[in-house]
């Protein structure tokens, strides 16, 4: 029996962090062995809010090695940048002719950018047409993501009905796969891990950087349980096993942060030397990444040709 195609698209968007290894990144490598996983580097999404060559291209290269580091396995994983299969502009541009404005217009990205007064580009209103073609060419049966990109999920499933009922049964119509069970990880501050909030732990950091993040964790000085460090903690080490370790330090938080840093730090030092390791031949991960484009390209060229047959582009 075949497996199931997984396909995701990451956005390179600099230095990774604790929250996006528990909120995403650790699940494509827990599918890769019970499903055909395309994991690509959505790097013409990225080009909507980055206009900075060498940042785009150190960052595109930087996720790739950090996916690698925590155990994507390219015999496993087709990884590729996006726009190394160019085939799926050429099919967002078919989408185009096809989804109207006020349906585009209902898209949460684009009515955020509306109601801040901003003026959105033409890319980030089209933002869900790309990422449909992104989902719909290599013809996914799964997509994985945050509750956050959902929306988009359906978007795409629409644009693959509008297609089959324009021009014939072409499109496989994706289910997504909502991470639940990886929680929204906090920060140092207790709001969501997120770089624009300045509260993130790194996910390849050195000890140090480790130490002063943890010891940067929001607790309540009046002795109520540290929630915070808490949830953070369990991330590392089973529920069970702290429970006693919290009760013993009730109000002893050097001694819990300092197990937390430990603990960090067991944990990300096998990552953390992998990463260092492949950082130092980044010829190898451009290998990789042609291999993982060809196998991809070759995949969107068979589902181009059919669907240029169908709309009648020679
Ligand atoms: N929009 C996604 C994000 O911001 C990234 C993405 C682009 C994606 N194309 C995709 C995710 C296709 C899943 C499938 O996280």
């Amino acid at each position: 029996m075949s497996k199931k195609v997984m396909v995701s698209g990451v956005k390179p968007s600099g230095r990774v962090h604790i929250g996006n290894y528990f909120g995403a990144m650790k699940q494509y490598v827990d599918l890769q062995d019970t499903h055909d996983v395309f994991v690509f580097i959505a790097n013409y999404h990225a080009l909507i809010g980055l206009q900075d060559k060498d940042q785009l291209l150190k960052d595109t290269l930087d996720i790739a090695m950090d996916y690698l580091a925590i155990g994507l396995d390219p015999e496993k994983t087709t990884l590729y940048v996006q726009s190394d299969v160019p085939e799926v502009t050429e099919l967002t541009w078919i989408f185009n002719t096809l989804v109207t404005v006020p349906f585009m217009q209902r898209a949460h990205a684009y009515k955020d950018a509306v109601a801040k007064n901003t003026e959105p580009t033409v890319g980030l209103f089209d933002y869900p047409v790309l990422m449909a073609a992104d989902i719909l060419m290599p013809s996914a049966d799964i997509v994985a993501i945050g509750q956050d990109q959902k929306q988009h999920i359906e978007y795409a499933r629409d644009i693959a009905q509008k297609f089959n009922n324009t021009y014939g049964e072409t499109f496989k119509l994706p289910e997504h796969l909502i991470l639940e069970n990886v929680a929204v990880v906090p920060g140092t501050d207790g709001q969501k891990m997120s770089k624009s909030y300045n509260n993130t732990i790194p996910l390849f950091g050195t000890r140090d950087e480790i130490t002063k993040a943890v010891m940067s964790i929001v607790t309540n000085s009046g002795g109520e349980f540290p929630e915070n460090l808490f949830a953070i903690h369990k991330l590392f080490r089973k529920e069970a096993e702290l429970k006693p370790l919290y009760d013993a330090n009730k109000t002893n938080f050097k001694t819990l942060k300092d197990t937390l840093i430990e603990d960090i730090d067991v944990f990300v030092a096998p990552m953390r030397e992998r990463r260092d390791k492949i950082a130092k031949d980044p010829n190898k991960v451009l290998k990789i990444l042609e291999a993982g484009a060809k196998k991809a390209r070759t995949r969107a060229q068979e589902k181009m040709k059919e669907v240029r047959e169908k709309v009648g582009i020679l």
